[in-house]
């Protein structure tokens, strides 16, 4: 019987990533049912696929663990309850085989009987037809390989890991050990709906179409009896049993996010450089930031003054918050930071519309200068956790000395085999060699490209690009957010 998987799970058990299997998909290479992959045409198409061999996936597990400051421990082991429930429909699987395995050997059996009766009455015209039968009985080598391995390990993920498909978008996901629905779907990259992340603002609901969930813990929100009925649930309190698709709302863009005002912990401010310095700002539990990466926040502190700021964490870790603050210049912040550090800071938040571009698959261009870099760097933890981009270019210029996260830059580079990191070097924008975006002339219209930096910066590379053929509506750029005044 063949065997349908999602395309997260089949990038999986090859070793591959969605973008490349869509890429295939696109060239017709690979055939879907439903947006289910065969098993076998899966096998065919990466022969030499290594089952066992998760190095790649490691490594971009733990890239992805460390962006949101948390490194993978026994949290993600499913509890009890989900691994008895799995591993009993596992069994369930294991029986059906078995079950259609004897149903189909006795009907070979009773067919080998036929045919040697008929032969033994004189049929003649069956006796090629049987000795053919006996000889693919006989031959184990005659039978094209099946993927054995491939199963044994998608079974094996499929009790660790519970599959999470949404509606009406498509989207999907997995869910580890006891995390919340809303918690693994945020640090996949998705913009569901949510609020307080705490059972009480019900902006978080779902409809469960099918699969079994369990709620992790006690919610404020009440639904009626109608609504329970109908398998009404709220993401943030309830983790997957088994796998499950569920309808519920997303956002598609900035317009869909409402402004928040959030009173948040200054947990840390340390220079990273000899000018920038990282100012890290936690959340209450409570009343977390809910945001699209590439956004911006107006951080205000006790003299109540104003100063926009470039958020460069991503928004799956929605409790802790970061920002570069470039220390030469002379802000509200700044100055704040420079006498001491207050402990708390009032967030207004999210304000923007530098986000990625809603369901696009076109490959990524990224140009920062300098601590343009800061809403470049959540765009591009984004756009790894969504995997939906053949390539992503990330061109970094800075005068010497001024690339003052190289090194992570250089791990994502080295990490993904799809993300290629170029560190230019300029003494001020307007030096800047356009020269070095050569490297990427070709296809440009199948590209996005996304510029942070001063006014001019942007406006010369983007006159760049376009004017070697990537449309105009497929570029954003977005202002140095260090500090600027607003309301
Ligand atoms: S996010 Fe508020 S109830 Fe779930």
């Amino acid at each position: 019987m063949e065997r349908y998987i999602s395309l997260s799970r089949a990038a999986r058990l090859v070793g591959t990533t969605r973008t490349e299997l869509q890429q295939r998909i696109q060239n017709g290479e690979l055939q879907t049912f439903e947006g289910q992959l065969e098993m076998s045409e899966l096998l065919r198409a990466y022969p030499d696929a290594q089952v066992e061999d998760n190095t790649m996936i490691e490594r971009v597990e733990r890239i992805m663990a460390e962006a949101v400051h948390k490194l993978p421990d026994d949290d993600t082991l499913p509890d009890a309850r989900a691994l008895h429930l799995r591993l009993g429909h596992l069994g369930q699987e294991l029986a059906e085989a078995k079950a259609s395995l004897c149903r189909y050997s006795w009907i070979i059996d009773e067919m080998s009987r036929l045919l040697d009766e008929a032969v033994e009455q004189g049929d003649t015209d069956l006796r090629a037809l049987r000795d053919r039968f006996h000889r693919l009985l006989d031959d184990p080598s005659a039978c094209p390989d099946f993927p054995k391995a491939a199963i044994a390990r998608d079974r094996v993920l499929s009790v660790l890991e519970a599959h999470v498909r949404l509606l009406p978008s498509g989207h999907d996901y997995f869910v580890q050990g006891n995390e919340s629905l809303l918690e693994a779907a945020l640090k996949a990259g998705l913009a569901v709906d949510y609020g307080c992340s705490n059972g009480a603002c019900g902006k978080c609901r779902a409809r469960v179409v099918s699969g079994q969930v369990r709620q992790l813990r006690p919610h404020d929100h009440v639904f009626s009896e109608a609504e329970k009925l109908d398998g009404m649930i709220l993401t943030c309190s309830y983790t997957p049993l088994t796998d499950v698709v569920l309808e519920t709302a997303e956002a598609h863009g900035s317009a869909d996010i409402p402004l928040q005002h959030i009173d948040a912990r200054v947990r840390r401010f340390a220079m990273i450089d000899e000018h920038i310095g990282r100012l890290q700002l936690r959340t209450p539990r409570s009343r977390r930031l809910r945001f699209l990466a590439g956004q911006y926040a107006i951080l205000k502190g006790s003299d109540r003054q104003g100063a926009a700021y470039s958020i460069a964490s991503c928004p799956c870790d929605d409790m802790n918050l970061e920002f570069h603050v470039d220390m030469r210049l002379d802000t509200p912040l700044t100055r704040q930071l420079r006498d001491k550090p207050p402990a708390t800071l009032h967030l207004e938040a999210p304000r923007g519309d530098f986000v990625l571009h809603d369901e696009s698959e076109h490959s990524i261009i990224f140009v920062a200068w300098e601590a343009g870099f800061a809403p470049v760097k959540s765009l591009v933890e984004h756009a790894m956790q969504l995997e939906k981009a053949e390539d992503i270019h990330l061109f970094w210029a800075a005068p010497e000395g001024g690339h003052y996260l190289d090194n992570q830059c250089r791990a994502w580079d080295d990490a993904l085999d799809n993300l290629y990191y170029h560190r230019l070097m300029a003494e001020a924008p307007s030096e800047l060699d356009l020269r070095a975006f050569e490297v990427v002339e070709t296809g440009l219209a199948d590209h996005d490209l996304y510029v942070s930096g001063p006014e001019d910066f942007c406006e010369r590379v983007t006159a760049h690009f376009t004017a070697r053929g990537l449309p105009t509506a497929q570029v954003r750029c977005e202002p140095l957010r260090q500090g600027t005044t607003e309301d």
